[in-house]
């Protein structure tokens, strides 16, 4: 398996004329890779998550997954959202359980609630796993949706920030089972990753995918991250590689790619 993407442009219409927030992404994630996605704000690494999860048509260029060309959304790829997107009228059992459900008719019902019974526990849900998502903290919701894209496991998992509203020890418990479960299991193959986390970024990745901004709404910088798993949280910090490899996020964010106007919304 792999996932290529080709020349890839994005536009969207807005009231003051065409937007291009993607122009000619071109990367190859090849099977197994476990890629992170930085940049500033707005860069576009939802736009492009989505575009390779299929929910948004790209403007010009191609996705193509194991062979095929990707034209819609399909099992093979589940997306964690930034807002993670829960249905609102369901428990946060029956939203992780409805998903398995109805994503893999290949196994049976009893398979597919034990796999979420699984993810339910791992992420500390069982005891609230009959509220529905507005009876539940920020940081459930989030584990709700990540327990949900782990239980429907797909070949390549897209996760958008999947822990940014959680508190460090979550986090660091979330990234670890996400490692775990990249390593061993047998069907999520390939992970995608937005995070806004310089740190997160290293100690998860093979590859780190480095966006710009506008006037260069595309890939900037590809960083390999060649430390040794597993790895130990612990030590990474000290490891020459993770340092040489921060350094070079933080010249990039900061200097190259640094935000060259003040965004409106600044104080
Ligand atoms: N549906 C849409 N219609 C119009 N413009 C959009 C749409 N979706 C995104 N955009 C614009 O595309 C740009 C990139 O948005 P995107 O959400 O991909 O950024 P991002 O890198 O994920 O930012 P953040 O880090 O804040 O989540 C923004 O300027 C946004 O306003
Ligand atoms: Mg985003």
């Amino acid at each position: 398996m792999s996932l290529d993407i080709t020349e890839v442009r994005k536009s969207f219409t807005t009231k003051s004329g065409p937007q291009e927030v993607l122009r000619g992404v071109d990367l190859t994630i090849e099977k197994g890779e476990f890629v992170t996605i930085i940049g500033h704000s707005g860069c576009g690494k939802s736009t492009l998550l989505n575009v390779i999860g299929g929910l948004e048509p790209a403007s010009s260029g191609k996705v193509v997954l194991d062979g095929f060309r990707v034209e819609g959304p399909g099992p093979d790829r589940a997306i964690v959202f930034q807002n993670y997107s829960l249905l609102p009228w369901m428990s946060v059992y029956d939203n992780v359980v409805e998903a398995t459900l109805s994503a893999r008719k290949d196994r049976s019902a009893d398979e597919n609630r034990a796999v979420a019974e699984k993810y339910i526990r791992s992420t500390g849900l069982w005891m609230h796993r009959d509220k529905k998502p507005g009876e539940i903290s920020g940081g459930m919701r989030q584990r709700t949706a990540v327990a949900r894209a782990f239980a429907v496991g797909p070949k390549v998992l897209l996760l958008d920030e999947p822990f940014g509203a959680l508190d460090a020890l979550t986090r660091s418990n979330l990234q670890q089972q996400l490692i775990d479960m990249w390593s061993k299991e047998e069907e999520t193959e390939t992970v995608v990753m937005v995070t806004h986390g310089i740190e997160e970024a290293i100690f998860l990745a093979d590859r780190i995918v480095v966006m710009g901004n506008p006037p260069k709404p595309s890939v900037a910088e590809v960083i390999e991250v060649n430390i040794e798993r597993p790895r130990d949280r612990a030590e990474i910090a000290r490891d020459p590689e993770f340092q040489r490899v921060r350094e070079r996020l933080v010249y990039l964010l900061e200097h190259e790619l640094a935000v060259p106007e003040p965004m409106e919304e600044a104080a």
